[in-house]
């Protein structure tokens, strides 16, 4: 493989070599392995309660587990089912749920991110959708201006022709849409057959609707898959021309996914393949004009995402990167997961014991934690280098109220060998990625991670790449 050197990135297949360890993709900070089961509905009504001191605006998560087809590589949490109905007091709960967050929250506090997630959102009819959105104003402070980040996940293969028509009505202006591959081996083994036209008609017309940060996922990794035919897919979705890019790694995990076992593992590409695919498939984005925001997502440099990071305002939290750092999370539906104040909490995954909770008027929690100080320094530290690829130690010790030296004496310690390996450059309290750590910063950011039992990363996360 060779040195490639790209702008902001550099491809050096010696340290990907060394440094392809499985560690967390920190969503948050601590990792949800350190959530525990003491953390349950009246800690959440707590936490929602104390963050009313701090008035901070609200970005609502929704999640809507329904799928009528499975793809086979799929980790998400999610039901098969064709039947509609099943919709119906899923969404009862969900509005319960919302009244519940509204009794403890102060609800005049302004919604700047609204996300809709799943499975599928739109295998709710065009009536639920209304309805969903309808109850959320009723009891939120929804903006008006258009100025908010209101996105959506939509598979092409689940809307009618008037759909992104009527999710803009309802006052969504970002979407992003799952794709994974084009080519058709490929997606009949995955069992998504989803032709090129589906896909660039919806980005098409949600583009003339008005609809912002257009983003399409991909996956590497996934079964038939070769450089060659990888980089296909990726000529023709330069073409599609979106806004953002996620390209995911696939783990082929079947004891823990049942869908994937309808997946031949003699089928996938090889690693050394899909190291080839991932070098190739960054290299040739950053070609064509997107910015590496790094861990898996590419935006054009005028979008949003790059804009934030290139403003030093990204932020990392459980849907990817966001801009809206400020924002209290809250998050309905089963196995979501809040982050208030320094607290996270996870609801319960399953459908029926998530209704039956909240049918009971309480919080479907099952597990989440409170934040120490220490560990809230540790996610500054974490989120800043993981975002902007950069800690500027003086600047992060007068915010903190640290010295940053002796506090992180440590980690420092062993970034040195980081250091002598061309992943960061230290010099005083400054620390700077270099473009061939970038693709690594996960293991940088594994120094400061204070739960991290060497032995049991294996077992708990995914390799790097
Ligand atoms: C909830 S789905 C997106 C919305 C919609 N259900 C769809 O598939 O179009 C979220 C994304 O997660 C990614 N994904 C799902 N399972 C994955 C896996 N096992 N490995 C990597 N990415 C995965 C896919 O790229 C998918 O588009
Ligand atoms: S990728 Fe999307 S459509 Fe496919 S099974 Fe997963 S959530 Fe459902």
């Amino acid at each position: 493989m060779s040195q490639v050197n790209h702008k902001n990135f550099e491809w050096n297949p010696k340290l990907v070599d060394r440094y392809n360890l499985a560690g967390p993709r920190y969503t948050s900070y601590p990792t949800a392995p350190q959530f525990h089961d003491a953390f349950q509905s009246d800690e959440f009504t707590q936490a929602l309660i104390n963050s009313n001191a701090s008035a901070a605006p609200l970005s609502l998560y929704f999640h809507i587990p329904f799928c009528a087809k499975i793809c086979f590589y799929c980790g998400c949490n999610k039901i098969a089912t064709r039947d509609t109905g099943r919709c119906e007091p899923y969404l009862e709960h969900l509005i319960k749920e919302m009244d519940l967050v509204a009794k403890h929250l102060d609800t005049s506090r302004p919604v700047n991110q609204l996300h809709w997630g799943g499975g599928t959102p739109t295998f709710l009819s065009h009536e639920q959708m209304r309805e969903l959105m309808r109850e959320t104003r009723k009891r939120f402070n929804l903006r008006d201006d258009d100025l908010g980040d209101y996105s959506i996940e939509i598979d092409p293969r689940e809307i009618e022709p008037d759909t992104l028509a009527l999710l803009r009505e309802i006052g969504f202006n970002r979407v992003s849409f799952g794709l994974q591959d084009l080519n058709p081996k490929v997606q009949e083994a995955v069992n998504r057959v989803q032709p090129r036209d589906m896909t660039e008609g919806a980005i098409i017309q949600a583009r003339e609707l008005g609809f912002r940060s257009l983003n399409l996922d991909l996956i590497y990794g996934l079964p038939h898959q070769t450089p060659e035919t990888f980089a296909a897919t990726l000529e023709e979705v330069i073409e599609i021309n979106p806004d953002r890019l996620s390209v995911f790694n696939y783990a082929h995990l079947p004891e823990r996914f049942k869908p994937q076992r309808r997946i031949n593992a003699d089928d996938l590409p090889s690693p050394d393949d899909k190291l080839k695919i991932l070098e190739q498939t960054i290299t040739r984005l950053v070609d064509a004009g997107y910015v590496f925001i790094g861990m898996d997502h590419f935006a054009k440099p005028e979008d949003s995402l790059a804009i934030a990071q290139q403003e030093g305002r990204l932020h990392r939290n459980f849907q990817g990167y966001t801009t809206h750092s400020e924002c209290d999370l809250i998050a309905m539906g089963t196995s979501s997961i809040s982050q208030v104040g320094p607290t996270y909490a996870q609801n319960d995954y399953d459908t029926e014991s998530y209704e039956a909770k909240i049918g009971q008027g309480r919080f479907a929690t099952i597990k989440g934690m409170t934040l120490s100080q220490d560990d809230l320094i540790r996610r500054a530290a974490i989120n800043q280098l993981i975002c902007h690829f950069s800690l500027d130690g003086d600047f992060f010790a007068k915010q903190h109220k640290i010295n940053f030296a002796n506090y992180f004496a440590k980690e420092l310690n062993l970034l040195k060998q980081h250091q002598a390996d061309g992943l960061l450059n230290i010099e005083g309290n400054q620390l700077e990625v270099t473009p061939a750590g970038r693709l690594l910063i996960r293991s940088i950011c594994m120094v400061f991670d204070a739960y991290l039992d060497q032995e049991s990363i294996g077992k708990a996360f995914s390799r790097i790449i």
